[in-house]
């Protein structure tokens, strides 16, 4: 497994493979790599000829210095799993060397920025797109794979790629999770190993909306079902519960026949942040 480390690197390692394969597959992470990331890896090696991942925090997606600053890091592991995962490249960038002559990218996101994570983490996809749009630009995938686990963020690289005229074919994974219904996020290191476990009970409230929920309910009274269940419990705060359209996430109200929705939480336990979705098929 290669290992560069400077864009100039990348850029000429890029120039070389050009031709040589033909399907180029990328993951994009911030690191402190599990299962959930590793998912993703698996599936572009299978898919593509040639596997590159890119492990950088990018600080413009941040809205909170002490979240950057927390944010786990885990290199030497990282490494090991990507090489026993069978990736090809890995990618490790600096930040100056991503932005030192790279301000952003503008899209239009059609509002796709403002809601749910929008509203709570103002800037944060302004701050996904920047770094993603930057690494499309160099490592040039013919795929790149992402998981549904962050919802929002697919719907948000999909529409960059419109928006932008790419000809990347963006694959949504589904999410890996914990024994115990959580779903992995790098962040879940954050908790005790009791709040680990008291987390589990978003996921387990989520498939009882799922079984419960039938056409001609209203969505709202399952939000707020949702929330009070959270709430009672000491450690957790709901911040949203939420049930969209997959592609605009616009807000459904109520359930109708032969549609797909997604209900997509935030909940606060203790001061970790953790988010969740569900598709529900009617
Ligand atoms: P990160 O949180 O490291 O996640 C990298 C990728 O792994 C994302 O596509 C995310 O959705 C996926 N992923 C995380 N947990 C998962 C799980 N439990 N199951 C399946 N997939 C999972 O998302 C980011 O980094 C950044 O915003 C990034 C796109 C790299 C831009 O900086």
């Amino acid at each position: 497994m290669e290992i560069i480390k400077t864009v100039e690197d990348l850029v000429a390692r890029r120039e070389e493979l050009e031709g040589v394969y033909q399907t180029i597959g990328f993951v994009p992470t911030m690191g402190a790599l599990h299962k959930g990331h590793i998912s993703l890896v698996e599936k572009s090696v299978k898919e593509s000829d040639y596997t590159i991942v890119s492990v950088f925090v990018n600080p413009k997606q941040f809205n909170e210095q002490s979240d950057f600053d927390n944010y786990p890091v885990n290199y030497s592991s990282d490494l090991k799993l990507l090489e026993y995962s069978g990736c090809d490249m890995v990618f490790m960038p600096k930040s100056d060397d991503i932005y030192s002559d790279y301000d952003g990218f503008e899209i239009d996101f059609g509002g796709l920025d403002k809601v749910y994570e929008g509203e709570f983490r103002p800037g944060h996809f302004q701050g996904v797109v920047d770094v993603v749009y930057r690494l499309f630009d160099l490592v040039k995938p013919q795929k790149s794979y992402f998981g549904q686990k962050d919802f929002q963020q697919l719907a948000i690289i999909k529409r960059l790629v419109s928006e932008a005229n790419l000809k990347i074919e963006i694959v949504s994974c589904p999410i890996v999770r914990e024994d115990s219904g959580l779903a992995m996020s790098s962040r879940n290191e954050r908790l005790s190993n009791e709040n680990r476990l008291v987390a589990s009970e978003i996921y387990r409230e989520m498939q009882v909306v799922a079984t419960e929920m039938k056409i001609g309910d209203s969505t709202s009274l399952f939000a707020e079902r949702f929330n009070s269940r959270m709430e009672k419990i000491d450690v957790m705060k709901p911040e949203y519960c939420i049930f969209c359209h997959p592609d605009s996430l616009q807000k459904i109200k109520k359930v109708e026949k032969n549609t797909v929705l997604v209900m997509c939480v935030a909940v606060l336990c203790t001061n970790v942040r953790l988010i969740d979705n569900i598709i529900l098929v009617f």
